[in-house]
């Protein structure tokens, strides 16, 4: 070894110590701020229902407030290059669906990389879909639904939170199953979409039940089916869209917490251990089973869950987005 490599390994050594041991000083007085929780989609929509659910907990848990903030476009790649881009510190986490899982496959040119660029501090909430009308949209059930776009094709629009939204993969299964192909009109959200629906300015919207739930129950939408294999406790009196003949359709929509690459391992520790309180505080619970959403296992909860889970997922939906060749530039 040369003088000047010698020089340079030492040089490698001494960071990496002083990198692991002002880890560890940043760890002991973590967290003595407000943390931000970046959601990816607008304010009022079922990711934001999800993050504000569990922001409560987490803040107590950490001795801190924990405040949601929406960084909303481009189907929530905005926000996950911005929390790529924050200081590897645990001021800036990040909740989002598995459009972190499609992302790559769907963006030609995306701005991060959901395997390189953050720290993964667990999966947070498994979430059922359902496809919904506007109240006053012609058809009354699933079968008139199918009639009705057959005959309507042109007239009928479909709402989505844009590219890498579950609600577009969702429209895109649908439409790929009925063999047909919808005007479809993106959001900054499901939220946005919903209100819309609600106005009826669109005439279909599939959003999951963190939101549709209570408009479902209050009749102030029309449902057609849930993206389930079984029927939801939430709402038993609705059928699958499997059991009415779209054999297969099955979209759970799962999600995941993440943090800056290189935020100290004993960083990421707390926020777990705050996370899966969260999770296990029977007020959120309560909140999630009435909506039909499921707490995952516990060894789910955890970093080596939820990036075994992400490389899964994008091993699944790549070749699946690529067959149907959608992309964004
Ligand atoms: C939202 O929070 O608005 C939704 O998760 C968007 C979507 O992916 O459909």
């Amino acid at each position: 070894m040369t003088p000047h490599n010698k020089t340079l390994k030492t040089l490698k050594t001494v960071l990496l110590a002083c990198a692991l041991a002002c880890g560890a000083v940043q760890a002991q007085t973590y967290p003595d701020k407000p943390i931000t929780l970046v959601v990816p989609f607008a304010a009022g929509g079922p990711t934001d229902v999800v993050a504000r659910m569990i922001a409560i907990p987490m803040g107590k848990s950490l001795g801190q407030t924990v405040l949601v903030e929406n960084t909303v476009g481009a189907g929530g790649t905005i926000a996950a290059s911005r929390v790529a881009r924050s200081a590897p510190n645990g001021y800036t986490l990040f909740i989002h669906h598995m459009g972190m899982a499609t992302a790559p496959a769907l963006y030609k040119k995306l701005p991060f990389d959901p395997l390189k660029d953050f720290e993964y501090i667990g999966q947070v909430v498994d979430v059922p879909m359902t496809m919904l009308a506007r109240k006053d949209f012609p058809a009354n059930n699933f079968a008139e639904l199918q009639s009705y776009i057959k005959a309507n094709k042109d007239k009928v629009s479909l709402a989505n939170a844009g590219l890498g939204a579950v609600s577009h993969l969702c429209g895109l299964l649908f439409m790929s199953a009925l063999e047909t192909d919808l005007t479809t009109v993106p959001y900054k959200g499901t939220g946005p979409a919903m209100n819309d629906l609600l106005g009826g300015q669109v005439d279909l919207l599939c959003d999951q039940t963190t939101q549709t739930v209570p408009l479902i129950k209050e009749a102030r939408v029309k449902v057609y089916g849930v993206t389930t294999l079984k029927r939801l406790s939430a709402l038993p009196n609705v059928p699958t869209l499997d059991e009415q003949g779209l054999k297969g359709f099955e979209v759970k929509v799962w999600h995941g917490m993440y943090a800056a690459k290189d935020t100290p391992a004993a960083i990421i520790d707390k926020i777990n251990a705050a996370l899966r309180v969260a999770l296990q505080d029977p007020m959120v619970k309560q909140r999630l089973a009435d909506l039909s959403s499921d707490v995952p296992p516990m060894d789910k909860v955890t970093p080596a869950g939820l990036r075994t889970h992400l490389e899964a997922e994008i091993k699944k939906w790549s070749p699946v987005i690529r067959k149907a060749g959608i992309y964004a530039d």
